[in-house]
């Protein structure tokens, strides 16, 4: 990459995995949609290995690391199993994300706060080798201090609280959920941490987001490749970044 945007757009195509693995397979090949991405114009392309492998397998990583030319966004569990094969891999970033009910908080980031010392040992070699560290949480003070005293460079704030609002018409709580994301992106910002989001965001739902000036990158997966069906993935992606565009610009 070569110049970098004021706002990211990074591309997750889990789901195109989920649907190559519901019918066993090597189609559709997440590679394939990962290089569309990249050339429709996408900053970085997300991908989160799960520990059941429901979806991106371990071949797709090694595919993406040999394939891209944009950063690649490991997603992962904090285990000593995705520990290693991110720093074998040494992608660009990885995103610590929950996957265990108990690993995470209400609104569904991760309680990184409550296993600060452990998450504190378990992202030291991950940002010796070079990698971004990443912590997915909500947008809640205590989980951001914790992030910021543990090390991470990057936080993603969890969204999905927010555009479930959208999705159910309730304004109050959309609004609330808005209000704390705001307040939650400047107050992290300040600590100087970097500003991702993501989660469940849509055409509707994302310009808000996009407007927020201390986010700078949004990480967008299953919407997009729901669009892709009926539009085609350049398309899609080409849509959600002029709407990203105009929000952002508009503030
Ligand atoms: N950011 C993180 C950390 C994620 O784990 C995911 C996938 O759940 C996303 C962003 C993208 O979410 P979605 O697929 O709903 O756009």
């Amino acid at each position: 990459m070569t110049e970098q945007r004021e706002l990211r757009l990074g591309v997750n195509i889990d789901h195109v995995a989920t649907v190559r693995n519901a019918r066993g397979g090597g189609l559709p090949d997440p590679l394939r949609a990962a290089r569309l991405a990249q050339d429709a114009g996408a900053d970085g392309i997300t991908a989160h290995l799960r520990e059941d492998r429901r979806h991106i397998t371990d071949a797709d990583i090694e595919g993406l690391m040999r394939e891209l030319t944009v950063p690649l966004n490991f997603e992962m569990a904090a285990t000593t199993e995705m520990q290693e094969i991110a720093l074998r891999h040494k992608p660009h970033a990885v995103c610590i994300v929950p996957e265990k009910r108990e690993e995470r908080t209400t609104e569904g980031g991760l309680e990184v706060a409550r296993e600060e010392n452990r998450l504190a040992h378990f992202i030291a070699p991950l940002r010796e080798a070079g990698c971004r560290v990443s912590i997915f949480i909500a947008a809640d003070r205590r989980q951001i201090d914790a992030a910021h005293r543990i090390g991470a460079e990057v936080i993603e704030l969890h969204t999905g609280a927010y555009c479930d609002a959208c999705a159910a018409g309730d304004t109050t709580t959309r609004d609330a959920e808005l209000l704390s994301l705001k307040a939650m992106a400047a107050y992290a910002d300040s600590l100087g941490l970097e500003v991702h989001a993501g989660h469940g965001l849509t055409y509707q739902t994302v310009p808000p987001i996009a407007a927020l000036p201390e986010v700078k990158e949004l990480n967008i997966g299953h919407f997009l490749i729901g669009e892709a069906i009926f539009l085609g993935l350049e398309p899609a992606i080409l849509e959600m970044r002029k709407v990203m565009d105009v929000a952002r610009s508009a503030h």
